[in-house]
């Protein structure tokens, strides 16, 4: 007999040592993991009701490609995309949500691995329920990730400078400032200038059990 034939599927790990399977992040008062179909609807709700906080803060979408918010077989589409990605090692995308309600998106983008072992985290949140600190629980839950299971070296955040709300996340998480990179991301169809922030595994390893401590562990 193969081998193969015997073993879990659970105990075959990506090539890079990324696991394959769904993963589920808990903050001290958020859960996140993958969306499926039938999210659609919780999706479709969220995403109309934030499109003007929302737009001016992401790349656009094109005219010609169906919109998930609206248009159910491309959200379909969009779960399968991040499904493969994850799968594939290249990106990690979690719906955020706080009592089984979904509240947002944390993820890395941009996984590149060779002598770079690098991501880059991105967020958004429902108006509704910013300013409660969700998202920096989300962060800290997807550095945890990317360094203790993924095993990246190093993670950065890319912020407009004029994004205040974006920079207090970075600022909450004390994310060490690299600098300005110039016309670096289209966003809303303009080139932005965008602070970079990073950690990398060293610092990961330093603030560990305050970052966990700080926005990992249930407080009662
Ligand atoms: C940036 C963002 C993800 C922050 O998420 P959050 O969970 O609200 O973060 P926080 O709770 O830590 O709040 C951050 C700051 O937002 C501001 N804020 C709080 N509530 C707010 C509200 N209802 N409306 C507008 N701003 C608010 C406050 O200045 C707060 O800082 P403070 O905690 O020192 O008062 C969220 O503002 C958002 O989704 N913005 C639109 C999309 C975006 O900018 N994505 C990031 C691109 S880099």
């Amino acid at each position: 007999m193969s081998h193969l034939s015997n073993s879990s599927p659970k105990r075959f790990l990506h090539p890079a040592g990324a696991p394959v399977a769904p993963p589920r992040l808990y903050g001290g008062r958020i859960m996140m993991r993958p969306l499926v179909s039938h999210d659609f609807e919780a999706w479709s709700e969220v995403r109309l009701r934030n499109v003007e906080w929302l737009t001016v803060w992401e790349p656009r979408r094109s005219e010609f490609l169906a919109d998930p918010a609206t248009d159910r077989d491309a959200f379909e589409r969009r779960c399968v995309a991040r499904d493969r990605e994850r799968q594939n090692g290249s990106a990690y995308t979690l719906g955020l949500f706080f009592n089984n309600i979904l509240i947002g998106e944390v993820n890395i983008n941009n996984v590149v691995r060779g002598a770079m072992q690098t991501g880059t985290i991105g967020y958004w949140i429902d108006r509704k329920h910013a300013g409660n600190g969700y998202v920096a629980e989300g962060v800290a839950a997807i550095i945890k990730f990317a360094f203790d299971e993924l095993k990246l070296h190093r993670l950065e955040v890319c912020i407009i400078p004029r994004n205040s709300n974006s920079k207090r996340i970075v600022e909450k998480l004390n994310l060490r400032f690299e600098g300005l990179a110039e016309r670096f991301l289209e966003i809303n169809g303009v080139w932005e200038d965008h602070l970079r922030y990073a950690i990398t595994t060293e610092e990961w390893h330093e603030r560990r059990d305050a970052l966990t401590h700080e926005w990992l562990t249930i407080k009662k």
